[in-house]
């Protein structure tokens, strides 16, 4: 039987965002039960972080997974952050796109007030259980159950009470089902490992299933550079955006609504907009800007000559703690890292580039996939980072492996990128990283970005060139210092025949040659030969 619009649009219903998440819980990371597991870590491990750095708070992180059987663990995450006052705490945890980050231009690991509501839905989804919160902000402490009502996005706070806490922070726990823990490269101890070494102040306590409380100390005590809060810049903003900010702009007037809202745009620079835009009453209020003088706009935006945005803006892990990072890591004979200058994408979003690469030792065989989240990490020797936070899956589409994987590494001496033992390390820094998914665990292929990570790996390539170059010179030199050792008595002698002179004599003026030659290599092998000698003399004579 055929349906017609009446019948079919008896089905027509509206649908709340939470809805959407709950059944495409995937595209927030909840796909595979240890990257499930990693995600609900990262996301509240993410959060404590970005919460201590903004209160200023050297960061001090307990994780604990116990499990409960059946593929169901409980997972507390507590820091000694600021805390969430109680008016707040509702709509933090459990109503997705709210928080403090979205609509600031602010380098901070979350950007979007979905992922700590995504893991209460997940709770809820997998246990039926709401989260339990404990908040002490230095005003009030309290603890209280969440979960979302999944109709509505709205937050459902239960069995609220009175907390005793002696310093600030926020505790948050619940039961967690469809998840595995399991040591892998892509499980929560190597997340954890990675993330203590992007983030040097921070001091990590883990207590994992098996109850082997582990520590990962801070090797810096102190904050990294603050990252400035931003307005947007004109160059990095579209017709949407634009519309968006003037309705909800307090300003009176579209001129100074411009002027306030954005930087770099200066009572000038508005006049000579006034210019490009007549037909647009820049004193008009802001909030009956039209769509089409919005687009207008924007094209005007785009032919005035502006300052740059600012760059300040960014905090960078640093050449030195990237250096340590990946010599801890991956234990390697050669590391050159480079941080590039800042630069902006989408015309005005700045961003910045750094990039190390570590050569021999464990270098090229770390991060292999195995486990059974296999299909998402495809990753070998590349490591990624963004905003200091690892990105552990999705890495076929991302921009850091697209770059790494389009460098001609022949011409910095690695004849095949995916069998030597290489591995490159990128973290790119943002006030905005356009991910590619909601899971936030590949960063968009932007053509500026995409270059920069290249130079990046350049840079550091030409350095790494020299080393190997370097490296593959003495040991030509050192094969041709052995093959000339092997046949100098032999020579000896024969050139005494011929000659009628000394072999002895012909021998000794035979090792001066060599000696000059091959200074180096002789001196090392002299150096080596003493010290064994000085090992035999020093060993006691057993049959003594
Ligand atoms: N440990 C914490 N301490 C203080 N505030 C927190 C903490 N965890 C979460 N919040 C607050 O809750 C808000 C919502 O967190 P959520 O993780 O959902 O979003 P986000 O971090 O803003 O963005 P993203 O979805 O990218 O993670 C945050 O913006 C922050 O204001
Ligand atoms: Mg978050």
């Amino acid at each position: 039987m055929q349906s017609n619009a009446d019948t079919i649009f008896k089905e027509f219903k509206e649908h709340s965002i939470s809805e959407f998440f709950r059944k495409n819980s995937q595209m927030l990371g909840y796909s595979g039960k240890v990257r499930s597991l990693t995600t609900i870590i990262h996301e509240y491990v993410s959060n404590s972080l970005d919460a201590c750095e903004e209160a200023g708070i050297l960061p001090e992180i307990s994780v604990l997974i116990r499990e409960e059987g059946d593929e169901k663990y409980f997972i507390k995450v507590a820091d000694n952050g600021p805390g969430i006052p109680a008016k707040h705490v509702g709509k933090a945890f459990a109503t997705i796109l709210a928080g403090t980050k979205f609509h600031r231009y602010l380098q901070q690991r979350g950007q979007q007030g979905i992922g700590a509501a995504g893991c209460t839905m997940y709770a809820q989804i997998t246990t039926g259980r709401p989260i339990h919160v404990r908040s002490c902000t230095g005003k009030e402490s309290f603890e209280c159950d969440i979960t979302i009502d999944i109709k509505t996005n709205k937050p459902l706070v239960t069995n609220m009470a009175k907390a005793e806490c002696n310093s600030s922070g926020l505790e948050v726990s619940g039961l967690f089902g469809g998840i595995k823990y399991e040591e892998s490269d892509h499980g929560v101890y190597e997340y954890l490992k990675r993330t203590v070494l992007s983030n040097p102040h921070l001091y990590i306590r883990f207590t994992p299933p098996s109850g082997k409380e582990v520590s990962f100390p801070r090797s810096i005590d102190e904050m990294p550079k603050r990252p400035k809060e931003i307005k947007p810049h004109p160059l990095g903003i579209g017709t949407n955006d634009l519309m968006e900010f003037a309705h909800k702009s307090e300003s009176r007037k579209l001129s100074s609504f411009l002027e306030e809202s954005f930087s770099r745009v200066t009572a000038n620079k508005v006049n000579e907009l006034k210019q490009l835009v007549r037909e647009i009453d820049l004193e008009k209020d802001p909030h009956d800007l039209k769509w089409e003088e919005a687009e207008k706009l924007v094209k005007a935006f785009k032919e005035v000559k502006w300052i740059g945005p600012e760059l300040d803006a960014l905090s960078t892990i640093g050449e030195k703690q990237i250096e340590i990072a990946m010599k801890n890591i991956l234990n390697p004979k050669f590391v050159s890292v480079v941080e590039r200058k800042p630069k902006v994408f989408k015309g005005g979003i700045p961003f910045v580039v750094e990039a190390g690469i570590a050569y021999g030792g464990d270098a090229g065989k770390q991060l292999s996939a195995k486990g059974e989240d296999e299909q998402h990490v495809v990753e070998g020797n590349i490591i990624r980072s963004a905003n200091k936070v690892p990105l552990l899956f999705d890495a076929s589409n991302c921009a850091i492996t697209e770059a790494a994987k389009s460098i001609q590494w022949k011409r910095y001496g690695i004849a095949n990128f995916e069998e030597e033992p290489v591995s490159v390390f990128i973290n790119i820094s943002s006030v905005y990283i356009p991910y590619s998914g909601v899971g936030k665990q590949a960063v968009a292929q932007e053509d500026e970005i995409v270059e920069e990570i290249k130079l990046a790996l350049m840079d550091c390539g030409r350095i790494l060139q020299r080393y190997i170059s370097g490296v593959r010179n003495k040991e030509l030199q050192e094969s041709r210092y052995k093959m000339i050792m092997r046949y100098v008595n032999q020579l000896s002698s024969d050139l005494s025949e011929i000659t009628g002179k000394d072999a002895k004599e012909i021998n000794r003026q035979l090792n001066l040659l060599i000696e000059k030659r091959y200074k180096d290599i002789f001196d090392a092998e002299k150096g080596e030969d003493a010290q064994e000698k000085k090992a035999v003399e020093a060993e006691p004579d057993s049959e003594e």
